[in-house]
């Protein structure tokens, strides 16, 4: 009776685990190096609808080097939004078809069995690409270095404290401060502009009362360096909103603008 009872239930659970199987075919940019063509390679793939995006590229990684080729490169860290490592374009949209969230926590099962899925790196001058999809983003790095921080001392925990600031004030600072300097809005931009993320960066820290101090030197230093990084300007088309794994509001750009006109009037 048990082995009876059992069958329908063992059938069952076939079918289940058959139908959380999809079959893909991933196009996927190859480049060795940033010296060398890169071309879009065909790979045929099953996946887990309950993998995450990048558990499926693990798969495919295993595949290859398992059958002796050369696994692709892609950059990860956090895989939970945090650290804007997860850089890609995912059928045209940077960290891929879902608004508001990063390549990591895109799940298989937003995509459908049969699909065609395009994989590219960010495409930006500024953005050299290393290998196949991981790009040089070190220019956001020399952005924050030429004067993302606030260089006075802002005391101990208790001290940040002590200080009262207003709470809408504070809550603007927290979204801007949400940036996780993926560079998505580079990649998303027809300019390849990096205004979002800048202005994300002189916000978090201008509304505050311990960075408004060093506004002026801040937005221009941080501003020059963008643009001898390659970065293009910014037209207002809104693209880097509309990509942006954190939602950053282009607001940030015209408090940007507008603290860039005071620097500039003030000599900075
Ligand atoms: S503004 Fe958004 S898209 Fe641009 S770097 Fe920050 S989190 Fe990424
Ligand atoms: S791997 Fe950290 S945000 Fe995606």
């Amino acid at each position: 009776m048990k082995t009876s009872n059992s069958k329908p239930g063992a059938i069952n659970s076939v079918i289940k685990s058959k139908k959380k199987q999809m079959q893909l075919t991933l196009k996927i940019w190859r480049q060795a190096s940033g010296s060398r063509q890169g071309k879009f390679e065909n790979y045929s793939i099953v996946a887990n609808k309950h993998m995450s995006f990048l558990e499926m590229l693990d798969v495919l990684n295993q595949e290859l080097i398992e059958t002796g080729k050369d696994p692709v490169a892609f950059e990860h860290d956090c895989r939970e939004g945090i650290c804007g490592a997860c850089s890609m374009v995912i059928n045209g949209r940077p960290h891929g078809p879902l608004n508001g969230t990063t390549a990591c926590q895109v799940h298989m099962r937003f995509f459908n069995d049969g699909d065609t899925i395009t994989i590219e790196p960010w495409r930006a001058v500024s953005f050299p690409v290393v290998k196949d999809l991981v790009v040089d983003r070190s220019s956001f790095d020399r952005i924050i270095q030429a004067g993302g921080y606030i260089s006075v001392n802002t005391g101990q925990a208790p001290d940040g404290n002590a200080i009262p600031i207003e709470k809408g004030e504070a809550s603007k600072s927290m979204d801007a401060a949400a940036c996780i300097g993926c560079g998505a809005c580079v990649a998303a931009c027809p300019n390849a502009s990096a205004m979002l993320f800048v202005s994300a960066k002189v916000s978090h820290l201008s509304l505050l009362p311990q960075g408004e101090v060093e506004d002026e030197r801040r937005v221009a230093s941080m501003v020059n360096q963008m643009d001898k990084e390659g970065f293009g300007n910014c037209s207002n088309v809104g693209a880097c909103e509309a990509e942006c794994p954190k939602e950053i509001s282009m607001t940030n750009i015209a408090r940007l603008n507008r603290q860039y006109m005071f620097a500039s009037l003030t000599g900075e």
